[in-house]
């Protein structure tokens, strides 16, 4: 860890003031963002009081703003009642967005489909009145587990728009995670497509669902609605299995909302900790939608004229943020894609960027750095040899953006012109903490600069102690904020464990090491727990060690992340089996049927890079695996730390050879 904090402390180059983004920015200039921020700090509940009723629309208003009482269960705005489908749809109706297009859908074959704000709103409910007339009510729950698709964006807000809660599986979890998390959320209600597709491949989707539902303890589920996406043969379940198409028809393209108070679980999205099964992150309605909403002015400074385009899966955080509330909310045009940054070619985001004329461009490092890789071996799919200009503003999440990648995405695809929001947060935070805001920050590469308005961080040491400049510790909120996780769905125990440990001194710990410069700018340093970041996406160690040690042939598992140059972590893997160490082949073939068994047990995305056998793994002779030991053999670093308390110190020699 203390290499990178050393390599991203020297960097010294300040780019901006954008000129061109701050002249009519919503916030333009330091002494702006300087003046709202402190706004917030003076008066944190009148702050976003005021936002809350200048923004939202509540259907009843609400009369107390925070409440601390039950600290770390904080609530916001919790006498209110709103309904967020109808903050992010009806709202619209009346005024000229009502015929704006609302998403630019882009499928993987290229084809283009549209649909404005008024289709999207009928779209969205037929579909509630269907879901209505099959029984879901306000307080049921639904998986929902569909492709990147204006159908996943419509199931969202029909949940919605009914207070059904909603708990999205990204389409690359196996069936086995799909399984943990009905039964996790207790869902009565899935909606899936036969199929998906990306990279020009068909990928099965529905088969995944039986196959989570033939497992005991999903018998709640009633429905299982099917979007046709390809038209595949699929098993159906009579009675239970209902197509989408037949569903909506004849369903009224009106449907009244369901107002629900501020503080309902709009949704459930499960991600990765440091122990156990993932976590179900329970947002709520008010608070989650207005952070959404003006992290859209503040960090992408939406205006009516955009064409926004955050990259993310609807599974994850980001889509439900920045593709299926925020954007809505904010009345914006977006584009959505169904494929992959690779297919047909590596060009395809600057294909599409010059189709769509682009304005705002969100995308994750592992993304850019793929592309920098991509575009160095073919000059045809250089950004330079595409019509970029119509960005104004581009955008980095998931992970730290190493100052390279920074600097390569500024400069080819920002063209110098366009400020680059790196910005910092959390499934847990629920929209962006740490950023720079595109009118106001000057930008340092490698750095997502300072909180946003209303938002205190802090950066501790073990004993709880703030850190000085040029130090690293423990990213900390200091106070809560309205789009902030609730609970630990079903676990309020391990949301208070997990979030609010008596270190932390009643702070959100965020997980991540960090440090702020001579300028307050926070650098990010990485995980602090057993949490890997795989292209952007998390994953538990532990999760991947409990999936190859339920494998008949394994006996132990430690996995730990090595750093790669374009996913930003691999996993790898070191695997004791229930046999003598195998070589060769023998091993060759092992390790491709422990990968395959991890895909499915959790999904593709958690298969380990690299595995490695020994007869042991490294311990202390309190039979501790020494994994600080293991992350340095991973890297096929040298050891120079002290190994005497190594109670096998030989079977670190086994553990070099990788399959
Ligand atoms: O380690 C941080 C990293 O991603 C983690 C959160 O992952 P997840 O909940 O999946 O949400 C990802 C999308 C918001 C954080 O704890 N992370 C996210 N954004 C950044 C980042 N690390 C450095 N810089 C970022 N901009």
């Amino acid at each position: 860890m203390s290499s990178a904090i050393d390599s991203v402390m020297t960097e010294t180059r300040v780019f901006g003031p954008f000129e061109r983004v701050a002249k009519d920015a919503h916030v333009s200039g330091m002494d702006a963002y300087r003046a709202l921020y402190d706004e917030a700090a003076d008066d944190l509940e009148g702050f976003w009081g005021r936002q809350a009723r200048e923004n939202l629309i509540w259907s009843k208003p609400f009369t107390k703003v925070l409440n601390e009482s039950n600290a770390p269960f904080y609530t916001w705005f919790e006498d209110g009642e709103l309904n967020v489908s109808a903050n992010c749809l009806d709202r619209h109706l009346n005024t000229p967005v009502a015929n704006k297009t609302a998403i630019i859908f882009e499928a993987d074959d290229g084809q283009v489909t549209q649909v404005t704000y008024k289709e999207l709103y009928e779209r969205v409910c037929k579909l509630a009145n269907a879901l209505k007339s099959l029984g879901y009510k306000k307080g049921d729950r639904s998986i929902i587990y569909l492709p990147m698709s204006i159908e996943a964006v419509v199931a969202m807000q029909a949940c919605a728009r009914l207070g059904i809660t909603h708990s999205v599986v990204f389409g690359g979890f196996s069936s086995k995670s799909l399984h943990e998390r009905c039964m996790d959320v207790g869902a009565t209600l899935v909606i899936t497509a036969d199929e998906q597709k990306r990279g020009g491949r068909n990928i099965p989707l529905k088969p995944a669902v039986d196959e989570a539902l033939s497992m005991p303890g999903t018998e709640a589920v009633r429905h299982v609605i099917v979007y046709r996406r390809t038209g595949a043969d699929i098993a159906w379940k009579e009675g239970r299995d209902l197509w989408l198409h037949d569903v909506l028809e004849g369903q009224p393209a009106e449907c009244e909302p369901v107002a629900v108070g501020a503080e309902h679980p709009l949704f459930i999205l499960y991600t990765s900790g440091s122990t156990g099964k993932p976590k179900g992150v329970q947002h709520s309605s008010g608070g989650y939608l207005l952070s959404a909403l003006l992290t859209m002015r503040w960090t992408f400074d939406i205006k009516d004229s955009d064409i926004f385009w955050c990259t993310a899966d609807v599974g994850w955080v980001t889509g439900h943020t920045y593709i299926a509330y925020g954007p809505l909310a904010a009345g914006a045009t977006q584009i959505m894609f169904e494929g992959v940054p690779t297919y047909p070619t590596p060009a395809r985001f600057w294909q599409m960027i010059e189709r769509h004329k682009c304005t705002i461009f969100y995308t994750a490092p592992t993304a850019i750095r793929s592309l920098i890789k991509a575009s160095e071996s073919n000059d045809e799919h250089h950004p330079k040899k595409f019509d970029l200009t119509s960005l104004r503003i581009i955008g980095s999440v998931g992970e730290p953006i190493n100052p390279e990648a920074w600097m390569w995405y500024f400069t080819h695809v920002g063209r110098e012109r366009c400020p680059v929001v790196d910005t910092w947060w959390q499934t847990e935070t629920g929209s962006h903490i740490l950023t720079p805001l595109p009118g106001a920050t000057p930008l340092k590469p490698g750095s997502c600069t300072l909180p946003l308005p209303g938002i205190e961080i802090g950066i501790i040491d073990e004993s709880g102690e703030e850190v000085p400049p040029g130090k690293g510790g423990f990213l900390v909120i200091k106070k809560p904020w309205p789009s902030m996780i609730r609970t630990i769905w079903g676990d309020p125990e391990r949301f208070k464990k997990s979030y609010f440990p008596p270190e932390a001194k009643g702070y959100y710990l965020a997980g991540d090491g960090a440090q702020r410069d001579k300028d307050g700018y926070v650098w990010i340093m990485g995980r602090i727990d057993d949490v890997l970041n795989v292209s952007g996406h998390r994953l538990g160690t532990m999760e991947v060690e409990s999936a190859l040690v339920a494998h008949e042939l394994v006996a132990e598992a430690a996995v730990v992340g090595r750093p790669d140059s374009t996913t930003g972590e691999a996993v790898v893997a070191f695997v004791v089996l229930k046999r003598p160490v195998p070589q060769g082949d023998e091993a060759a073939e092992i390790a491709r049927q422990l990968r395959d068994w991890v895909g499915k047990e959790i999904g593709p995305i958690a298969k380990p890079r690299e595995i490695r056998f020994g007869e042991n793994l490294p311990k202390t002779r309190s039979g501790k695996i020494m994994r600080r030991l293991l992350r340095v053999v991973a890297q096929n670093e040298t050891i120079t730390q002290d190994v005497s308390t190594l109670e096998n110190p030989a079977i670190l020699d086994q553990l070099t050879k990788s399959y």
